[in-house]
């Protein structure tokens, strides 16, 4: 007997949240949007490197819930996590699958129910625009992983998204795009240039080594395994996507709340459970908290 393919419920139907919503209806799943009040279906256009496509995604809101929801992803910014968490506020237990589609870590951390089961999405695609319009820009690597073994529907997905892997130990894979996301995006904000300018300027190229060095003392103390050598990976990343402007300066060029809090915000936190000081990153925090750019 084939087992049912799972019904999503989705929180944040912006870029990303958009682009999974893609790939998981085209391998058979369904996926509604949680929207906060009663809303239409919502229209979305996905404009990929050779074709366009539209999709259609309905939309419940809390008052529309009888049931408890089984499948869950997480696709908001990471500062309005609770706030997205709140419009399925008793609807979550211990059989549901949350997958959390966002950058930063630890955003729901004591945020779900006991018992619910987490899986992590990390991916170096690249979806820009403004819904309903969602250009997919770069069409890289997506892992899903955290758990010892794939879901059921894992592989029937795989053959839908492309270059989408599966990783049961996913420390590694979230620390390297996280500590490239913590010097790329913070420099890039708080100086207003784009990723290049890591590359092309000494001086951004120094304060980028400083907060390599600082993660990976801090990694290799979380776990002694750890590689190191963020600092090349980062520049390769740096150099890769030079004309890009990072999210976070986007969102800072907007005046929009940046995901620093569960990027940089997240190694400060570890490193004060550990005894230790990231003054780089403190610095960063304190010098992008609540700025426009000047
Ligand atoms: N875009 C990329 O290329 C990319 C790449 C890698 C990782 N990521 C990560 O993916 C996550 C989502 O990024 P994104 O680019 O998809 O962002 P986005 O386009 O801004 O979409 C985020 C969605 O969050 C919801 N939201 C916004 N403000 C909210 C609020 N005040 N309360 C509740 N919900 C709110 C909105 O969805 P609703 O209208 O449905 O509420 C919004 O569409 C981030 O963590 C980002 O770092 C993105």
């Amino acid at each position: 007997m084939t087992e049912s393919l799972p019904h999503w419920h989705l929180l944040g139907a912006g870029n990303m949240g958009t682009l999974a919503a893609w790939y998981l209806t085209r391998a058979g799943h369904t996926v509604s949007v949680v929207t906060d009040s009663p809303a239409p279906p919502q229209h979305k256009t996905l404009i990929f490197a050779e074709h366009n496509a539209s999709l259609t995604l309905p939309c419940v809101s809390p008052s529309q819930f009888h049931s408890t929801i089984t499948h869950l992803l997480v696709a908001s910014k990471t500062p309005y996590t609770e706030a997205a968490l709140r419009r399925v506020n008793g609807h979550l237990d211990s059989m549901t699958l949350v997958l959390r589609f966002q950058n930063g870590m630890g955003a729901l951390d004591g945020r779900l129910p006991p018992g619910a089961t987490m899986l992590e999405a990390i991916t170096t695609s690249a979806v820009k625009g403004q819904s309903p319009q969602h250009t997919i820009v770069a069409e890289n690597t997506t892992w899903l992983g955290g758990l010892p073994q794939p879901p059921a529907w894992f592989e029937g997905l795989q053959r839908h998204w492309p270059n989408l892997c599966w990783e049961a130990d996913i420390r590694w894979v979230q620390w390297k795009k996280l500590v490239a996301n913590a010097v790329i995006n913070p420099l890039t904000a708080l100086h207003d240039v784009p990723n290049g300018a890591l590359v092309s300027d000494p001086s951004l190229q120094q304060q980028a080594r400083a907060l390599c060095a600082e993660a990976d003392t801090l990694l290799t103390a979380l776990d002694s395994r750890w590689p190191g050598n963020s600092f090349s990976a980062v520049l390769q990343v740096a150099r890769d996507t030079a004309g890009n402007t990072s999210s976070m300066r986007a969102d800072r060029q907007r005046g929009a709340t940046t995901e620093i809090e569960a990027i940089n915000g997240w190694l400060l936190r570890q490193a004060q459970r550990h005894g230790m000081d990231l003054p780089s990153h403190r610095r960063l925090i304190e010098a992008l908290s609540g700025q426009a750019p000047t």
